[in-house]
């Protein structure tokens, strides 16, 4: 077996974190398998990596399809940001709580009196997100005989020059699937060329529509190239001309629209950065989190399910048993987590490296009048260091880390901070557990799952620090898994660690 060969007849066996596929090859390798399986499907597999312990392997075509697979309504498209659609919603719950099961075998014997709580599902399966990011582009493949000029709608997975036009996007809510057929006529119009990332040449680069949920104000962010240079544009229109026309149409159409920005982005780098000018309305949109007010402005992070980050806050406030004396909220965004909590406590540190999003934190505590939370930026390694040498105690610990998972070298002292209960919010099963074994003085190097030839990589073995026996011991009290993202493979875990 290798690469390029096909695998024909392979039937998918389930799906593993990240999205794959897993199958057996005839010699017994475990092939991962990437291009939207579903379970149960048979296909017909291209190899395109083989390794001594598994392969690696794309669809090259469906056999049949699987009995689990369900007809999309016509009108929705399916693309990589909402791959899992045609997978009934209720069995992505049920593969979604099996992926957790699975990444928690190594713990088993750690977690034979721990409470399993069934997952919490998204409040809506469809039109959840509140922020949804568009990219304009071209396609020009002389190889593929393609001149496509103009292109609208979300990057193809992995390709970072190629765009896959949108017409109708099930996680965004109607008005912003209008505002942005609206604006995609517009554009179309105007003449102004689509972004090149090979040549750093054209105008459209991204367009970012934020709609608070609770609010339904509407913030929208045109991100357009820095550099353009209108006047070698055979055309007769500005730049300001075309934005002040499209600004005038949009906001009389659309009530809801309070905020409209453009950005100019003189980097070569696929984000939406840079100046930031507001084109019309108010600088920030508010929102609503259980009964509290954030407000947003264009850079600040705001979790995209509104529903879904109350469900998975209130889950945190459930999980915590005793509510006085100091919080740590670690890697703590603007500070959601411990505003959220702050009531309870007679003071909450939250510690984020994002400079604006410690200030966003700052001025949301103001505005719902919360004295008792102190934003620190800082790395947390660095101030649990900090803490630690000043003989700092906590009483409970939430930890939100990025996907990577904590830092090594804060381990140690978050444990030694001695808090009565510490939870965990993960969205990555497999750093969650190698990190829960580490504060366990369990070594996870000798074993993998499925999830983990994947998941893990090598860097992560740095991460086996051996935990002193002087520190407090913790058990695994409860665990719960939350679907923030339907559609996507991607999970939250909750896990409340109880001191012994
Ligand atoms: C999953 S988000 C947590 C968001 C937040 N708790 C919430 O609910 O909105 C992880 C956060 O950790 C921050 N971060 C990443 N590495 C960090 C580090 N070493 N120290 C402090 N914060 C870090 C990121 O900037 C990000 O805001």
């Amino acid at each position: 077996m290798k690469k390029h060969d096909i695998l024909e007849n392979i039937r998918i066996e389930k799906l593993i974190f990240g999205g794959s596929g897993l199958a057996t090859a005839s010699d017994g390798r475990k092939i991962i398998i990437s291009g939207g399986a579903i379970p149960d499907a048979i296909c017909d597999l291209r190899i395109t990596k083989t390794k001594k312990n598994h392969i690696e392997a794309q669809i090259f075509r469906t056999v049949k399809k699987s009995p689990l697979e369900v007809a999309i309504p016509s009108n929705w498209q399916l693309y990589g940001g909402c791959k899992w659609l045609p997978i009934p919603y209720p069995k992505q719950l049920e593969i979604k709580e099996q992926q957790i099961t699975e990444a928690f075998h190594f713990l088993k014997n750690e977690t034979v009196d721990t409470s399993w709580h069934q997952i919490i599902r998204s409040p809506d399966s469809e039109h959840y997100r509140n922020k949804v990011e568009f990219s304009w582009g071209k396609y020009i493949s002389d190889r593929e005989n393609i001149r496509d000029e103009y292109r609208f709608g979300f990057h193809v997975q992995g390709q970072f020059d190629r765009i896959e036009d949108c017409w109708y996007c099930v996680l965004a809510d109607e008005v912003t699937n209008q505002i942005f057929r609206d604006i995609d006529t517009m554009a179309r119009k105007s003449n102004l060329p689509t972004y090149d990332p090979k040549t750093g040449i054209g105008f459209w680069r991204h367009l970012v529509i934020r709609r608070a949920k609770k609010t339904g104000e509407t913030m929208i962010i045109f991100s357009v190239n820095g550099n353009f240079d209108m006047a070698k544009v055979a055309i007769s229109n500005t730049m300001e001309n075309y934005l002040t026309e499209m600004v005038q149409q949009l906001s009389k159409k659309y009530e809801s629209i309070a905020s409209i920005y453009i950005l100019e982005n003189t980097g070569k780098a696929d984000i939406v950065q840079w100046n930031q000018v507001l084109l019309y309305g108010e600088t920030t949109i508010t929102d609503e989190l259980l009964g509290l007010t954030f407000e947003i402005q264009p850079k600040s992070f705001f979790q995209v399910n509104t529903l879904g980050a109350e469900k998975l806050y209130q889950s945190v406030i459930d999980s915590i048993h005793h509510k006085w004396g100091v919080l740590l909220d670690l890697y703590a965004g603007t500070g959601t987590i411990g505003i959220l909590l702050s009531q309870g406590f007679k003071k909450v540190y939250s510690v984020e490296l994002v400079t604006s999003s410690s200030q966003d934190g700052n001025k949301n505590a103001i505005r719902n009048n919360i004295t008792n939370v102190e934003f620190i930026n800082e790395k947390v390694e660095d101030f649990a260091t900090k803490f630690a040498s000043e003989w700092g105690k906590a009483d409970t610990i939430v930890l939100d880390p990025p996907r990577d998972g904590l830092h090594p070298s804060a381990i140690p002292n978050i444990l030694g901070f001695g808090a009565r209960e510490i939870i965990y919010v993960s969205c990555n099963p497999a750093t969650l557990v190698r990190d829960i074994s580490i504060m366990l003085g369990k070594n996870m190097s000798h074993e993998t799952s499925d999830m983990d030839a994947t998941e893990i990589t090598s860097t992560d073995k740095q991460k086996e620090n051996k935990i002193s026996e002087n520190l407090p011991k913790y058990r695994i009290s409860d665990i719960t898994p939350m679907d923030m993202f339907p559609h996507t493979h991607h999970i939250e875990t909750v896990v409340r660690l109880e001191r012994i």
